[in-house]
């Protein structure tokens, strides 16, 4: 057990190294004077920080067509990234482009480019309706095939004469990961194996294992609907049975903590100012 009214917030909560860049770089181009700012989709999944950056002039554009709609500004990319087609329009509309994806998912990026250019057939283990595999999907040049369930692993089958290259999408869990390689690796033979997950989302949960362990109650902030803050919930229910869900310190007048230690955790697009209100206003709860 944790000592009396002990606060502990978790060093991993809230966004990751490629989110925070993300949105650091639309906070930058603001200063620097532009105010003709786009964002290809919402920089982050997170009402407070979008609602900001509308303040300050930041505008959303939710599709190609939008892009193609414009005839001057800077279209910043988010840390998911997006297919090479985008970067295309943008270059022929001579707009000005802000990269702001995330260097691990680039990283896939050029993988796939560049094994796709030497005939290999792709594999994407994710999920082919998240925004980066829709990205990274829009870098193969070749034959590309995303699994996401064991059945779709033993449903594949490679290309006849073709070397394979299997990449994943970076916050895909890993012991799925592995179970859909292992059955992979048993129908296909030439397979280049590239584990691309990212190991922020994997770091912040066992992180947040471990203090709910150790509490008296937890604290979890986060979108109602952001699916990796409701896996933290899940974890730390699982240790900690005074766990709370909340999206800002004002739900905090809803929770009655019990006496003794408190954890905090985030979700991955929980600003820090949210966090450390939260961890401002705990204080008075006791
Ligand atoms: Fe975040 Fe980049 Fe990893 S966006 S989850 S640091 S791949």
């Amino acid at each position: 057990m944790q000592e009396k009214n002990k606060i502990v917030v978790a060093k991993t909560a809230g966004f990751c190294f490629g989110v925070k860049r993300a949105v650091n770089t639309v906070y930058e181009q603001i200063e620097s004077g532009d105010n003709n700012i786009y964002t290809y989709g919402p920089i982050i999944h997170n009402e407070e920080v979008v609602k900001d950056l509308a303040s300050k002039g930041v505008k959303v554009l939710e599709s190609e067509e939008d892009i193609q709609s414009l005839d001057e500004g800077t279209v910043v990319i988010r840390s998911h990234g997006v297919e090479k087609r985008i970067y295309d329009i943008v270059e022929e509309k001579k707009l000005k482009l802000v990269d702001a994806t995330c260097p691990f998912v680039k990283k896939i990026h050029n993988i796939v480019y560049e094994k796709g250019n030497e005939g290999y057939e792709i594999v994407i283990i994710g999920n082919e309706t998240h925004p980066e595999v829709e990205g990274i999907m829009g870098w193969c040049v070749g034959p590309v095939t995303v699994i996401n369930s064991e059945e779709e692993a033993k449903n594949y089958r490679p290309m006849e004469g073709k070397k394979v290259c299997l990449v994943s999408q970076t916050t895909y869990n890993y012991n799925k990961f592995h179970k859909l390689v292992e059955i992979i690796g048993k129908i296909a033979y030439n397979v280049s194996i590239v584990n691309t997950i990212c190991s922020a989302t994997n770091e912040r949960q066992v992180e947040a294992r471990q203090i709910a362990s150790e509490v008296d109650s937890m604290i979890v902030i986060g979108g109602r609907s952001s699916s990796n803050t409701q896996k933290l919930y899940e974890i730390c229910s699982e240790e900690c049975r005074n766990t709370y869900y909340i999206q800002t310190a004002e739900d905090l007048k809803n929770v009655s903590l019990v006496t003794g230690s408190v954890g905090i955790t985030a979700g991955a697009s929980t600003p820090k100012n949210i966090i450390e209100e939260v961890q401002a206003n705990v204080r008075f709860k006791f």
